[in-house]
């Protein structure tokens, strides 16, 4: 009897026993990033913002864990006890639309002394429906990449609704919504909104030219509207190059959820048996120096971990299209090669219209598809016109859009069903085209050919400009048949493929990512390719504006910027300064240019390249936005703060405009520091007072410089150099 009594206390004692929670801490050196289990198994944020120093204060945090619809959960499921946005949503074989999942267990491992990943199980007790977290940390980058992967053992395939990259809570006085919308020829143009009670949605269902309207990254200000160089701020960018959709819900008790992930609209995917479901990886910062670290810390990072030869340099080119559009033969060519060596650059770059021959392209209306050149028109192909450049000294790279189609090719006659449109309606097209089904391996097969066959025939070939002018439209797949929910992201999946081919075949060859313009430009694209095209709108006014917008995500070696006939108001120096913020080129008649403009292009060329170390990979400080007034400034700093280049551009100053000194930023203060106005007009010499003179860096930082004017649409680069170099 005694025995039993003291049986059933153990008993009753173990029963009583709660489980640990279980914490996990997923850090950078900036940032903590905690997650702990709940009383009821689940798994929660326990906090998210500036690291502590010591891990014990977490125990300190009450849990937000209470099932009433408002918990703090990681990876909350609909339809069971969450009031608000759920991250994950899914139709079980049963009908049953509910999912809870449970901590199941976790592991981290370092992959070296700067990264870490961890990867977090959670699982459904009732259905057999498996969900991983996973978090990569770059320490010193503070920067965090967060995904996940979905898998079930239900008998069939199951729908799954929704699927989120990754969910975060914050709790602020306010947050302030920054998003980089627009449209072609008008990218990124940065607004700013408060946000309060309901949902806020960033997205886009554009397949293709996925980022044509908004693009995939944003700023949120936490307490107050993000700031340059103060304040709390998240930036955070998906990396997919499809539809994606970022969700901020502020709740009834003012927390703000942000939910990424790709957009689930058309696309409630059928994920069979066992089929293991990826979600692209969301990127993001946590900056408390507002967003000019916040930016800093990605450039750092993509340059380090994701972007093509992000530690490579970058070719200078003359690109021909502004100059011929379609209108081109072998001689003009070869004259535009010859200026490119003249003008000291290190490629031409032949755009569109060198191909098809029953429907050569001579306009956007035909010959997409067909990538055989057109004879009549280059009888020599590419192998003469590789032959020539090389005769002129430059290296050759060339356009290509092989995930498009125009209905008047060989290519259509010869596979309508590759095409992706709709059995039953008229297609609508865009810009004369209609986008291939690149779900079908067939299809990949041929968007590899397009790349693999012209470097076949021409190894020489060093370069290619990707191209995407269309969206997804008359959304059908005659290959996928009954899983159409699947086709925006098997479209997706399959550009990948062929990516993926052409980066194990030629790890070495330079691709620009271009899409009618900057309608592509994320970081899973990037992968595959050294840069991308910013927008087609290279008046230097407007591009002032566009490279500050992605300058804010990208560093400058990313980002292509072209000296063009756009804007013949500026001056050739105005536009030229302008497109050596970033990773320079001309698409411009070098011939129509004054001899001082095409002397000047030829000087600003050799500045570029002794510059250009400094400004592919030194630290973006952004000193005046064109979005405050009259005036813009960028400078980049090398990592050892011995070099730095300025740009100072006086856009419509105003005659009341009173001018400021100009700080600089992100010098040593102890290092003393020669300035030197470089790109003059030939005969010309600098009029700014602080020219070939030398400060100290606080001097520079603390005082600054006079380099504003009332002159409108002026510009101005300083070369700065610590002394004793
Ligand atoms: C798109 C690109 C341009 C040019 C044309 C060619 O619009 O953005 O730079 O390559 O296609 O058709």
């Amino acid at each position: 009897m005694k025995k039993t009594i003291i049986l059933l206390m153990l008993l009753i004692g173990i029963s009583t026993i709660k489980a640990d929670p279980i914490t996990i801490r997923i850090s950078t050196d900036q940032t903590d990033l905690v997650l702990q289990t709940g009383k009821n198994g689940r798994l929660f944020q326990l906090y998210l913002g500036e690291k502590f120093s010591s891990p014990s204060d977490y125990t300190n945090i009450p849990l937000k864990e209470k099932t009433d619809g408002m918990s703090w959960e990681t990876y909350p499921v609909s339809g069971a006890d969450s009031y608000f946005e759920p991250a994950f949503s899914i139709e079980h074989n049963d009908g049953n639309l509910t999912s809870i999942l449970k901590y199941v267990s976790h592991t981290s491992k370092k992959i070296d002394n700067n990264v870490e990943e961890t990867i977090i199980t959670l699982r459904d007790d009732l259905y057999p429906v498996e969900v991983k977290l996973y978090y990569t940390t770059f320490a010193k980058e503070n920067v965090i990449k967060s995904w996940t992967e979905i898998v079930h053992k239900e008998k069939k395939a199951v729908s799954i609704k929704q699927y989120a990259s990754s969910m975060l809570y914050f709790r602020n006085s306010s947050y302030h919504l920054t998003e980089f919308s627009g449209d072609w020829a008008n990218e990124v143009r940065e607004s700013t909104q408060q946000l309060n009670f309901g949902k806020k949605i960033l997205d886009t269902k554009l397949g293709a030219r996925a980022n044509m309207f908004v693009s995939p990254f944003f700023t949120v200000g936490l307490d107050q509207a993000a700031r340059e160089n103060e304040g709390v701020v998240l930036m955070g960018t998906l990396a997919w190059t499809g539809n994606f959709r970022f969700t901020f819900e502020v709740d009834n008790l003012d927390n703000l959820r942000v939910i990424s992930g790709i957009n689930p609209e058309a696309s409630h995917y059928v994920l069979e048996p066992n089929e293991v479901f990826k979600t692209p990886e969301f990127i993001f910062t946590l900056s408390n120096q507002g967003k000019g670290q916040g930016s800093r810390n990605l450039h750092r990072w993509a340059r380090k971990y994701q972007l093509k030869d992000g530690e490579g340099d970058r070719l200078s080119l003359l690109n021909n299209w502004e100059a011929t559009y379609f209108d081109f033969d072998e001689t003009k060519l070869a004259g535009l090669m010859k200026e490119a060596k003249d003008l000291g650059v290190d490629m031409f770059l032949l755009d569109d219209g060198w191909f098809g021959n029953k429907y050569p392209r001579h306009s956007d209306t035909q010959g997409l598809g067909d990538w055989q050149v057109t004879k009549n028109k280059l009888p020599n192909g590419v192998p003469g016109l590789v032959k020539t450049a090389k005769e002129a000294g430059v290296k050759f790279g060339i356009w290509v859009e092989p995930e498009m189609v125009n209905s008047k090719s060989e290519l259509y006659e010869k596979h309508p069903d590759w095409v992706i449109q709709l059995p039953n309606r008229e297609p609508y097209y865009f810009r004369n085209q209609l986008v291939l089904d690149l779900s079908n391996p067939k299809v990949q097969d041929h968007a590899f050919s397009v790349i693999d066959n012209l470097m076949t025939e021409n190894p020489d070939i060093a370069y290619f400009k990707w191209d995407c002018n269309s969206p997804i439209t008359n959304i059908y797949s005659p290959y996928l048949k009954d899983k159409q929910n699947n086709l925006y992201i098997e479209y997706v999946k399959g550009l990948y493929n062929v990516l993926d081919r052409i980066k194990a075949k030629y790890p070495n060859l330079p691709m620009m990512l271009c899409s009618g313009g900057g309608g592509r430009s994320d970081y899973d694209a990037l992968q595959y390719f050294t840069e991308f095209w910013c927008s087609d709108n290279t008046d230097p006014i407007e591009r002032i504006f566009i490279q500050w917008g992605y300058s804010q995500f990208f560093p400058a070696k990313a980002m292509a910027a072209h000296v063009t006939s756009w804007n013949k108001d500026t001056s050739v120096k105005f536009r030229t300064d302008v497109a050596m913020m970033c990773k320079l080129g001309f698409d411009i008649n070098i011939k129509e240019l004054s001899k001082d403009d095409q002397t000047f292009c030829k000087d600003a060329v050799k500045n570029y390249n002794n510059l250009k170390e400094v400004i592919y990979d030194g630290d973006i400080y952004r000193l005046a936005s064109p979005y405050e007034g009259n005036h813009a400034s960028v400078m980049y700093v090398d990592e050892p703060k011995d070099k730095a280049v300025l740009y100072v551009y006086d856009i419509f100053p105003r005659y009341a405009d009173n001018l400021k000194n100009l700080k600089l930023q992100g010098l040593d203060k102890n290092k003393s520091y020669r300035v030197k106005e470089i790109n003059l007009m030939p005969g010309k010499t600098s009029k700014l007072s602080c020219n070939e003179k030398t400060f100290s860096g606080e001097y520079l930082m603390k005082v600054g410089l006079d380099l504003f004017t009332k002159d409108r649409l002026s510009s101005r680069i300083l070369e700065i150099t610590a002394v004793g170099l």
